[in-house]
């Protein structure tokens, strides 16, 4: 079917099949007056001045921006419960590391997780990806690791399945069961690891494309995350890590190290942390409003940037350390914390975000050949998508060519 999109005031894209890092992460094109054909769900010819005719489906963007649809590379999608009363433990003062260290925290989440039916989980996070969707987001990873059982684990992974089958953000899956040490491994968590690595691994490897590790103090150490990765690697999954959240234990120089496709979080990267990742070829995804919702410094995105590290934003949206779903919160973060301008950022939640998750190739940019998912914007021009804040400015979202929320 052949989709026309009219009258754009604006596309704003990066370009090409890889991460963008350097002065190039800024590298945007804006192109005035423009059109877009789709056809089959892939974009087929892209112009300026007067629009082709004979498209069965037209879309009339009104003058407005046009982007490539958001990629949201980090998330812990799927999950029982939620965790409003830790709000009131984090305004006392206590430690996010200590609220699971008293078995609260990501602990809490896994016994409301493993409580949960499948069906209830399906249909929870349905509702979650409608709202997503609604703010631009049709690309999005998914990790597990709030089951921390074969069982639980699998329940999780096949809710994301099942979801990329049924509805329409496209979900991307990790398997994170290295989150925490479950209650039935107190005390033995090198027992843990190799249950990951000896039972869990060999089972849900056909369930997920990536394997991730929360490499922290009171959590897993390097040595841990080494082993969980590689052997993960072996089995055909790709490395992220959870590197230097809270303490920087040696993450961010492992991601490099073993070929990592990213490190994420990164609040507390040092200098090698950030050689190590550039020497690897790795993607820093850096999470703002976890930074801002724990209370956290911010990462050092642009000491990345200029070591030509490729940078990817994402939401972290979990129960515990960033309840927030928004790309577009995560996007102003970027630019007011992180001190990366729009274009800078607009390349972190396309292209660069795409990279994360193994995806580059056919997300991300606006360019013939590309998967037709858009963004079109309640905005003449990117600056003011990024000037203003804290309402949902996404007017359209196009997947595949076709139009999803209006
Ligand atoms: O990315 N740090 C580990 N995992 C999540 C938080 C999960 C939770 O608190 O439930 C994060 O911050
Ligand atoms: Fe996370």
């Amino acid at each position: 079917m052949k989709t026309l999109i009219k009258n754009i005031g604006c596309i704003a894209t990066v370009r090409g099949n890889a991460a963008k890092s350097g002065k190039a992460q800024g590298d945007v094109t804006f192109t005035e007056n423009a059109w877009i054909l789709c056809e089959d769900g892939k974009i087929t010819d892209i112009g300026t001045g007067d629009a082709p005719c004979g498209a069965v489906n037209t879309v009339d963007a009104e003058g407005n921006l046009l982007t490539a649809g958001l990629v949201d590379s980090h998330t812990h999608l799927v999950f029982g419960g939620w965790r409003e009363n830790e709000l009131a433990m984090k305004l006392h003062g206590v430690e996010y590391l200590d609220i699971l260290r008293q078995g609260g925290g990501i602990l809490s989440t896994v016994k409301f997780t493993r409580a949960a039916s499948e069906d209830e989980l399906t249909e929870k996070t349905r509702d979650i990806l409608s709202e997503m969707l609604a703010l631009g987001t049709t690309t999005c990873e998914a990790k597990s690791g709030y089951g921390l059982s074969v069982e639980a684990e699998l329940k999780q992974l096949r809710v994301v399945k099942k979801l990329n089958e049924t509805q329409s953000v496209e979900l991307v899956s990790t398997f994170m069961a290295a989150h925490a040490v479950p209650p039935e491994y107190k005390g033995n968590k090198s027992g843990y690891v190799d249950e990951i690595v000896n039972n869990m691994l060999p089972e849900i490897k056909d369930l997920a494309e990536f394997c991730d590790v929360f490499c922290e103090t009171a959590v897993f150490d390097a040595q841990d995350s080494k082993r969980i990765l590689e052997a993960a690697q072996r089995m055909g999954l790709g490395a992220k890590i959870h590197a230097d959240e809270i303490d920087p234990i040696g993450g961010s120089e492992l991601a490099g190290e073993i070929g990592a496709i990213s490190a994420e979080h990164l609040i507390a990267c040092r200098e090698s942390g950030i050689r190590s990742m550039a020497k690897g070829g790795t993607v820093a995804v850096c999470l703002p409003c976890t930074s801002f919702y724990l209370g956290k410094g911010f990462a050092p995105a642009r000491d990345m940037i200029e070591a030509g590290v490729p940078v990817a934003i994402a939401s972290d949206f979990n129960p515990g350390s960033t309840p927030n779903l928004s790309l577009q919160l995560a996007m102003n973060m970027g630019c007011y914390k992180y001190r990366m301008t729009p274009e800078e950022v607009l390349t972190a939640v396309t292209l660069n975000a795409a990279a994360a998750i193994g995806r580059a190739d056919k997300i991300g940019t606006v360019e013939v050949g590309k998967q037709a998912d858009f963004v079109i914007w309640d905005a003449p021009n990117l600056n003011r998508v990024f000037y203003r804040y804290g309402h949902n400015q996404v007017k359209t979202v196009i997947k595949h060519g076709e139009v999803i929320k209006k």
